[in-house]
């Protein structure tokens, strides 16, 4: 089971985004996967259309961490009722649901011990063999507090999302630092996937010097490919459905970038995901 966390220090740069369109490549795999919907916001639970259901969400089943079962409180994707899947078994794709209550651990002073409530959580669910997943999928909230380290303590990787700017590569160095003092404290285990670039615009010399900026800066941990500014973005996760099932010549590009990025966030080497030491 491979657990990757998608954090940013900011908000809107694309964390739902590139979680919903590694679990839409997931899906179209075939790869079990669970999303975690670690955002107070669940936007990620509405995009992969999960219908209300009387199952705990993720801050009941963390606040419950010793005993609540996850296989019992995940619900399947409902992007999984379009999926077209040939006669075969439908694959998995489970959300553990996102809520406001999460939020009550979201502060800067959590301790080791509320630190290690997901990872529990999973690591029973793994024990006993009640989580097939080969992946897992966090979609962490825009901060590094408690939710974001919750997340990195139940996590080998983190894939951090970033926009072509001077803000967020500033904010994505300082991200890294904190991600390094982490591992160091609490999660030996733990490191940096990479940095997805998102929302790049390919006439923009503002872009274009901020990518190489990132490149001199961040090295191979730059991903490639990029993600571009997609002018349908918000109308297909409005419409709550898979980037992959989407018709159209841009859709089908985009769902080509997220196969190759789940590839690499897949397939490492030990080499390659090492920590940015700057
Ligand atoms: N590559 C992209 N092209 C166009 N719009 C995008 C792209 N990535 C994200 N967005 C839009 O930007 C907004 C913020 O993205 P989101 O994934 O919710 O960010 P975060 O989870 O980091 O807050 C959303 O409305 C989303 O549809
Ligand atoms: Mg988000």
């Amino acid at each position: 089971m491979q657990v990757v966390s998608i954090s940013s220090l900011k908000g809107g740069v694309g964390k739902t985004s590139v979680t919903l369109g590694l679990a839409s490549a997931a899906l179209s795999a075939g790869i079990p996967t669970l999303v975690i919907d670690l955002d107070p916001h669940a936007d990620a639970t509405t995009g992969l259309a999960v219908r209300a259901s009387d199952v705990l969400d993720i801050g009941h089943l963390i606040k419950g961490s010793r005993k609540a079962e996850l296989a019992a409180n995940v619900v399947p994707s409902g992007w999984l009722s379009a999926h077209k899947h040939d006669g075969g078994p439908l694959p998995v794709l489970d959300v553990a649901m996102g809520s406001a209550f999460s939020g009550i651990y979201d502060r800067p002073d959590l301790g080791r011990r509320d630190l290690r409530r997901l990872a529990t959580v999973l690591a029973r669910a793994d024990r006993d063999g009640s989580a097939p997943y080969q992946l897992v999928l966090i979609d962490c909230p825009p901060s590094l507090n408690g939710l974001t380290r919750m997340a990195w303590t139940a996590s080998s990787r983190v894939l951090l999302v970033a926009e072509p700017g001077l803000f967020s590569v500033a904010g994505t160095q300082r991200t890294l630092r904190a991600i390094e003092l982490f591992r160091t404290e609490f999660a030996p285990a733990l490191t940096a996937a990479g940095i997805v670039a998102n929302r790049v615009r390919s006439g923009s010399n503002e872009h274009t010097y901020r990518l190489s900026e990132m490149k001199t800066l961040f090295g191979d941990l730059l991903l490639s490919p990029t993600i571009p500014e997609q002018a349908n973005w918000q109308q297909i996760q409005g419409a709550a459905h898979p980037i992959h099932q989407w018709p159209g010549e841009s859709a089908k590009s985009a769902s080509a970038l997220f196969d190759n990025l789940l590839d690499s966030v897949l397939n490492q080497s030990a080499t390659r995901s090492r920590l940015y030491r700057g």
